[in-house]
């Protein structure tokens, strides 16, 4: 089955990469891939592939039948980021302002293609292969919870569900695979910080809202560095901040955005309370008001050990075990893959597409972000053997609980 898999990517890699071009040049936000979720539907009705679009939303599920009853999820995502692309490719957007500076665009062609090689293999393959295409990866609250409300673990049940994101830090030719959590938990917030206006040059008489948010967004720095121990990983980070009218008008308000990144649910729970404190503490000095508002994103994004086992073993035998590695993968970034991994057994596949000679060294949301293309082919040949090796173990059995 390994050599059939390479010569069925060999044979389809033109395709690939034509996929690819033409989803890339039509770039959309989240929620917002109709273009996207045309192109896709279009592409397995020409390979004979059964699936639906979403109802209310811009997803596709696709089902391929093979000849056993196991079934595994192949997972990309479709969307966008808001940026002016600057790559110069004969395909770049054909969307100003929009750009798939995040690979989304390979995401897509990786899981059609691994869909072609697969209905190729028809009834040798030992189980079925659900197509799971989500929208809206970048923007919380994500799209993967409203696949699975659509019935993408269901009907019948998945057992595990592999997805993948390009790595440009990993050379082309290689994939990692990283048991354990991949992504951190992205939780956002909203701080208000009401003080009282005045006239610049009577600051006793006013409470300078810029001069306290000045003095919290210092001191907030100690919540990482002195109440977090070493040993966990947290990330604070303020990414807005507005406030004031004019150069001699004490500010009244000013209001930021932030995010906190943590790995663990206690860390979730005790990092937003201990931003909390600070401001209480920093306003209650100066005689100001501070208002926190949390807004939840995703939970860190898990990959399970034993599934990241047999994906690793798979991805030896057809890549080569020095092309299959451990990387750090999105460290503390935000992945809804998280959703699918919660409810089934779920590996992420890191690709590398990084190509110094050929200056593909950008990395990913960078407006000259690009991949070798080459790295759509090991990527079809990763996803596509890990599913046959998944069901050749006679693992996904809808009585087959997973863990
Ligand atoms: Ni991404």
């Amino acid at each position: 089955m390994k050599d059939r898999i390479l010569s069925l990517c060999e044979r389809f890699e033109p395709k690939f990469i034509k996929m690819r071009r033409a989803l890339h040049a039509i770039p959309e936000a989240s929620f917002k891939e109709s273009k996207t979720q045309a192109k896709i539907s279009s592409y397995l009705r020409s390979a004979g592939i059964d699936h639906r679009r979403t109802p209310g939303s811009t997803g596709v599920l696709g089902f391929i039948r093979g000849g056993g009853t196991g079934n595994v999820a192949l997972r990309s995502d479709m969307d966008a980021l808001n940026i002016m692309e600057r790559t110069g490719l004969p395909f770049a957007s054909h969307h100003p302002g929009f750009m798939h500076a995040c690979g989304h665009d390979a995401h897509m062609a990786i899981i059609l293609g691994a869909a072609l090689v697969l209905k190729h293999v028809g009834k040798d393959l030992p189980g079925n292969v659900r197509l799971i295409f989500q929208p809206a990866e970048e923007t919380s609250p994500g799209g993967a919870l409203t696949m699975i409300r659509a019935g993408a673990l269901r009907s019948p049940r998945v057992g595990a569900v592999l997805g993948l994101h390009v790595d440009p830090v990993i050379k082309v030719g290689k994939v990692a695979v990283n048991p354990g959590f991949i992504s951190a938990a992205a939780d956002e917030f909203r701080i208000a910080i009401t003080g009282k206006g005045g006239h610049g040059s009577s600051p006793h008489k006013s409470v300078d809202a810029v001069m306290v948010a000045a003095d919290f967004i210092t001191s907030l720095q100690t919540v990482v560095s002195r109440r977090v121990s070493p040993m966990d990983s947290v990330v604070v980070s303020i990414g807005r901040i507005s406030g004031g009218e004019k150069s001699n008008i004490i500010a009244e308000r000013v209001d930021m955005e932030g995010t906190v990144r943590t790995k663990t649910a206690e860390m979730r729970r005790r990092v937003p309370a201990m931003i909390t404190k600070v401001l209480r503490a920093t306003c209650s000095a100066y005689g100001a008001k501070g208002e926190f508002k949390l807004v939840k994103g995703y939970p860190p994004a898990f990959c399970d050990p034993g599934l990241s086992a047999l994906v690793t073993s798979a991805c030896s035998d057809i890549l080569g075990r020095s092309r299959t590695t451990t990387s750090p993968g999105l460290e503390m970034g935000g992945e809804d893959f998280a959703y699918y991994a919660e409810r089934v057994p779920g590996v992420v596949i890191f690709v590398g597409v990084g190509n110094g000679a050929k200056g593909k060294t950008h990395l990913l949301h960078h407006s000259r972000f690009d991949i070798d293309e080459g790295a759509l082919r090991v990527g079809v040949a990763a996803l596509a053997y890990s599913a046959y090796r998944y069901l050749k173990e006679g693992r996904g059995k809808s009585d087959d609980t997973g863990r």
